[in-house]
């Protein structure tokens, strides 16, 4: 009898929670709501003609911008920076990178996007500085320095430091040897990205107080870099030495005492603001997702997981492999906690020529599907600047051509072990970070209007077709059909907070779902494909309203065109 009890409240308790969390207006949060659109500063705009993407150039597009319908800009980083990995190697947290501009340039680009009523997100990149950094310049004088301690050092005398893989270095070793103090130090990207010492409370006080200036200067939000790293088991367990260790995120990541450094960035820094907080990474597993972004734990508001993005590359990719993938991370957040929704980003291949079809008659297509795609699930869309133009890969075909420092290094380190270059090329077309990061495309004039200088990457040489001028122009283009969706999400909260639900599971070419809300339905289909198909569904479609399509005709017979995508209202 107890039992029984026990299971029906439990059923009850569930009922009331699922409908409860779809419905209770305290878990509606403007970040949920919100559309982030990711600039990449270093290629948007040049506004003076040093080839280099700046603040300036990216107030010069405020309109544009706010044209969008987008609600918040996330940056990446702008801070001092020599510039080994793009900014992701800071020398002064508190000073605006050169070739990006000054201080007054921030404010003026802050205070733009307020007038407009667009939020700012800040890229916090504190699981290292750059090894120009005061700090670590200090760190390395001696070993009896105050901030020795800032970062993770390895006496020489002890021996070799126990093998730790770094993505960015040469020979994938994290850990170099400085002669200056016969020891070596910690890098898990590049040697002049050493990590810094969490578990030193000096370093978390100054991350907190520099996280304080940036938030009472007035930013929305902040995104922490790679911050499941920030933690490491600095008991230093023998790590296996491979090429490319599956499981290195076990020893590198998301050790104990993460969750409470958490809590204090919270205490200090995050609960004093109306402020978004976004981890890159979602740690090992869906229990570290869910322990970062649950509400009541007061740790971060979401996150963001790679399985979707890394399964594309894998050797057994498919549609039914995407389809769990994102409907197991939705169930986890079936609750509580959030997630953000995104296929690709600056460390990524561009999102048409990833997930969709860049050849002619497919890219317009497939690009609409995708951007159809990440509009309409649940979790926070994040978008990456260019895609709503349909921007494809430039597959850059040498490797001096290339500026990306996990390209050149690992290009090295492929030769270095005698390994197949011309294998490492065809992989830098497909999935090099750089396609990502070529000048945005703004019209047909030099440069594609990035700017009167010679570009820092080259400009794709597809700009005199694929460009905002011209899209904007067409109301059929990639980049209105981007503000169409984006405009379906603002009218149809079912978009953003209903359930999810797989349909037509095993469909191997379309993914179904409907998304649901205080009786509205939604149902979106996605051909992935460039063949026609079909789909299953018991709703009977032709009392269906057609809501968003990428087609000019779209039939309601549960048929598909290549790369066809369609949100119906079911009545
Ligand atoms: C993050 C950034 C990437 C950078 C790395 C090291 O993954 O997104 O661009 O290279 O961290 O900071």
């Amino acid at each position: 009898m107890k039992m029984r009890m026990l299971a029906v409240f439990i059923f009850f308790f569930g009922f009331i929670t699922n409908n409860f969390s779809q419905t209770n207006s305290t878990n509606q949060k403007w970040w949920k709501e919100a559309v982030v659109y990711q600039i990449y500063p270093r290629s948007f705009k040049d506004s003076d003609g040093d080839g280099i993407g700046d603040l300036k150039g990216i107030i010069s597009k405020l309109d544009y911008i706010k044209s969008l319908g987008v609600d918040v800009v996330w940056l990446n980083p702008i801070y001092s920076s020599p510039n080994d990995d793009n900014g992701y190697d800071i020398s002064d947290y508190q000073n605006i990178m050169k070739e990006f501009g000054t201080m007054k340039d921030f404010d003026v680009l802050l205070k733009g996007l307020h007038d407009r009523g667009i939020k700012f997100v800040m890229d916090v990149v504190v699981n290292h500085s750059s090894d120009e950094h005061e700090w670590f310049k200090q760190s390395r004088s001696s070993r009896t320095n105050p901030y020795r301690n800032y970062y993770h050092w390895w006496p020489a005398e002890k021996g070799e430091p126990p093998y730790r893989f770094s993505q960015f270095d040469v020979n994938h070793n994290a850990w170099k040897y400085d002669s200056l103090t016969n020891a070596y130090y910690l890098h898990f990207f590049s040697t002049k990205q050493p990590d810094l010492n969490w578990e030193n409370p000096k370093v978390r006080k100054e991350v907190f107080d520099m996280m304080n200036f940036w938030a009472k200067k007035g930013v929305d939000g902040f995104r922490l870099d790679a911050f499941q790293f920030a933690c490491k088991d600095t008991t230093w367990p023998i790590f296996p030495k491979e090429d490319y260790p599956k499981d290195f995120i076990k020893y590198h990541a998301m050790v104990d005492p993460i969750h409470n450094y958490l809590k204090e960035m919270y205490d200090n820094v995050l609960s004093k603001y109306d402020v978004m907080s976004v981890a890159e990474g979602a740690g090992r597993n869906f229990q570290d997702a869910h322990d970062l972004v649950d509400a009541d734990r007061n740790e971060l508001n979401l996150a963001y997981a790679f399985d979707p993005i890394d399964a594309r590359w894998s050797k057994d990719y498919s549609m039914l492999k995407m389809k769990k993938i994102f409907s197991k991370w939705d169930s986890v957040f079936v609750n509580k906690g959030w997630l953000s929704i995104f296929l690709a980003n600056h460390d990524n291949a561009r999102l048409v020529s990833r997930f969709g079809n860049d050849e002619p008659q497919y890219r317009e297509v497939s690009s609409k599907m995708l951007t159809t795609f990440l509009l309409s699930m649940r979790g926070t869309p994040f978008y990456y600047n260019g895609d709503e133009l349909g921007m494809t890969n430039i597959r850059l075909s040498k490797i001096e051509d290339y500026k990306d420092i996990a390209a050149l290094n690992g290009y090295k380190y492929v030769q270095s072990i005698k390994g197949d270059t011309s294998k490492f090329m065809t992989f830098l077309k497909e999935s090099g970070r750089d396609n990502g990061r070529t000048p945005y495309q703004w019209n047909t004039s030099i440069n594609a209007g990035f700017g009167t200088g010679k570009s820092w990457l080259p400009v794709n040489p597809n700009y005199k077709t694929i460009n905002a001028e011209l899209e904007n122009k067409d109301a059929n283009s990639c980049l209105n059909y981007f503000r169409k969706a984006i405009q379906l999400r603002k009218q149809n909260k079912v978009l953003v907070y209903g359930k999810y639900n797989l349909i037509d599971a095993d469909n191997e070419k379309v993914y179904a779902y409907t998304r649901e809300l205080n009786g509205k339905k939604l149902l979106v289909v996605l051909n992935f494909t460039k063949e026609n198909t079909s789909f299953k569904t018991v709703y009977d479609l032709s009392k269906a309203k057609i809501l968003l399509s990428n087609y000019s005709i779209t039939s309601k017979n549960k048929t598909l065109k290549p790369y066809e995508a369609v949100v119906f209202e079911i009545k």
